[in-house]
């Protein structure tokens, strides 16, 4: 039996109330006792020999129902009222309320109980309210700018006497807003189905060596035209139990985000390995590095620690990147220092490789 428990049964019995009913009736019985002898003593009228001990237990039980009743009112009416009091102010929209418990933590019995899990309970509807209204005040802002950019370009497509370059230039800009909107919109609704479990993994075995070089190449004209150099050390073949193409959005925004932050001439390294128990992938870069501020936010949806490259993204890849291996019980690391570079690792358990569809 677990403690809490324990004391609940204890206080089924108060010990303290039994003493004080037990001293008190034996008063009272005492007192009439007491009146019994006076009558007697005093040989009055039958009537007044039984009016006087009627009247005087009445007295008694009256006592006792008015102390019976305080003691409902203070020990359960009460709590009653101010927990309804605080789920009313709660319907209301007002998740600031705390209701303390009313013993000390070695002495809380099951209303307290109560009262901490409702504590609780608002607290994370708070905390999940105001998550939506962040969630909405981001993807507002993050609508807004490519909608201007789109808008501002379109005025200026329709001013007379524009050269053939300027048309150019401007449908860029227009198209470049639009590619943002559209992976804006995709990234958002995969995150989403992601967060509510609507998009169910489809494990399969497949070489995840294979994967990586292929998205790896898929940045080559981005590493060529910023003069990054791209190392890879991976192993020939690893064969894994997985959603190839969930897995294929971390591997894209780890590598995205190690081209996007690194200066031209540095490098960024793909690095593979294996043993009994995970597969290891990491991406390093020689880029400008997070703060140690940063790394605490970085997984969080919208967070976008450097403004300088913040059209070049929406700041949902790590967050999706981080629900995709939760799914997976794959685990992700950072490790940065300013101004030195960044290492993502990701570590990918292979006991989940569907018995004996291990990686080779
Ligand atoms: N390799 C890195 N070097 C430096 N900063 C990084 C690196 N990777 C991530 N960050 C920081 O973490 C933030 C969040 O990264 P995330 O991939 O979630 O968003 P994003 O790349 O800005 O946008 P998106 O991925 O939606 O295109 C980035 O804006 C950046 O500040
Ligand atoms: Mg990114």
């Amino acid at each position: 039996m677990s403690a809490p428990q324990k004391r609940r049964r204890e206080s089924r019995f108060p010990g303290s109330l039994f003493a004080l009913y037990f001293v008190t009736l034996l008063l009272m019985s005492g007192i009439h006792m007491g009146l019994v002898t006076l009558i007697n003593e005093n040989h009055w009228p039958t009537a007044v020999q039984i009016l006087i001990p009627v009247f005087y237990w009445g007295l008694v039980a009256g006592a006792l129902t008015l102390f019976t009743r305080y003691k409902i009112v203070k020990t359960y009416d009460q709590p009653m009222k101010e927990l309804a009091k605080a789920a009313k102010k709660v319907a209301h929209g007002d998740f600031s309320v705390y209701i303390p418990p009313l013993h000390t933590t070695n002495r809380h019995d099951y209303l307290d109980q109560m009262f901490l899990d409702f504590n609780k309970m608002v607290a994370e509807l708070g905390s999940i309210e105001t998550m939506r209204t962040d969630f909405i005040a981001n993807v507002s802002h993050e609508i807004k700018t490519p909608l201007a950019a789109i808008q501002n370009y379109t005025q200026l497509l329709r001013r007379p006497g524009l050269t053939k370059e300027e048309q150019e230039n401007y449908i860029s800009a227009i198209l470049s807003s639009t590619r943002r909107l559209s992976s804006l919109v995709t990234n958002i609704l995969k995150l989403n189905k992601l967060e509510s479990q609507q998009i169910v993994p489809h494990d399969e075995p497949y070489d995840l060596c294979a994967q990586l070089s292929e998205c790896a190449m898929s940045f080559e004209s981005v590493w060529e035209e910023k003069g990054i150099e791209f190392e890879a050390d991976i192993e020939d073949r690893a064969t894994i139990y997985g959603d190839a193409s969930l897995l294929e959005l971390v591997w894209n925004n780890l590598l995205s985000n190690a081209f996007k932050f690194t200066e031209p001439g540095g490098t960024v390294t793909l690095y593979q390995t294996s043993d009994e128990t995970h597969v290891t992938v990491s991406v390093s870069d020689t880029g400008c590095g997070i703060s140690k501020e940063a790394q605490r936010h970085i997984f969080d949806k919208f967070y976008q620690g450097d403004t300088s490259h913040a059209t070049e993204g929406n700041g949902l890849g790590l967050a999706l990147a981080l629900r995709v291996l939760q799914l997976m019980n794959a685990t992700i690391q950072v490790d940065s220092l300013e101004g030195q570079g960044t290492t993502f690792t990701v570590k990918i358990p292979t006991d989940q490789t569907n018995e004996g569809k291990q990686m080779t």
